[in-house]
């Protein structure tokens, strides 16, 4: 923690990298932030719209340039977008500027903390949220596993106790 004193939150959307960012930020006093909240206050637009107006494209395009410049502070904790380690940029960017910490999932959870959520675009289809978040998992678990530093479990645990687990582990 000497040097490198960001803290980057990776894993899948439902995992609780906002929340549970908060809680480690309070507790570490750094200052929080979200890479997709990050996005709205710059556009004045939900991540929805943006998906709308510029496609995923676009926005990933708004999501590395973003993250490279959040990741340019210091004494951060960082929520990350769930697929923003898709781009091998934002993975070296991560790791070069911090402790990265992984948040495993378990679906069941993902889809239980995702229901009725229409913030995400990704979940708005005709297939069952539950089985795009599947296939979001097959292809992207390896590569959080891959820029993670820690890896934590979150599961039944409020955000406050994965926190804990987290500062424990640095
Ligand atoms: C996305 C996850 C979302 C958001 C966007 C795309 C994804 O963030 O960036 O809807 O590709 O998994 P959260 O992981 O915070 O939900």
């Amino acid at each position: 923690m000497a040097e490198k004193r960001n803290i980057f939150l990776v894993g899948p959307m439902g995992a609780g990298k906002s929340t549970i960012g908060r809680h480690l930020a309070e507790q570490l006093h750094l200052q929080f932030v979200d890479s997709d909240q990050e996005i709205e206050r710059r556009t004045g637009a939900d991540i929805a719209w943006v998906f709308d107006l510029e496609g995923e494209e676009g926005f990933r395009i708004r999501e590395e340039s973003v993250i490279s410049e959040l990741t340019e502070k210091q004494g951060i904790v960082l929520a990350t977008g769930g697929g923003s380690v898709v781009s091998k940029e934002i993975r070296n960017r991560l790791s070069a500027r911090g402790i990265v910490v992984y948040l495993e999932t378990p679906i069941e959870k993902q889809v239980a903390r995702t229901q009725r959520d229409k913030r995400r675009p990704l979940l708005q289809t005709e297939e069952p949220a539950r089985d795009v978040l599947i296939r979001l998992a097959e292809e992207r678990s390896p590569l959080y596993e891959e820029v993670a530093d820690i890896v934590v479990k979150t599961d039944e645990q409020s955000a406050r106790v994965v926190a804990n687990d987290i500062i424990k582990k640095l």
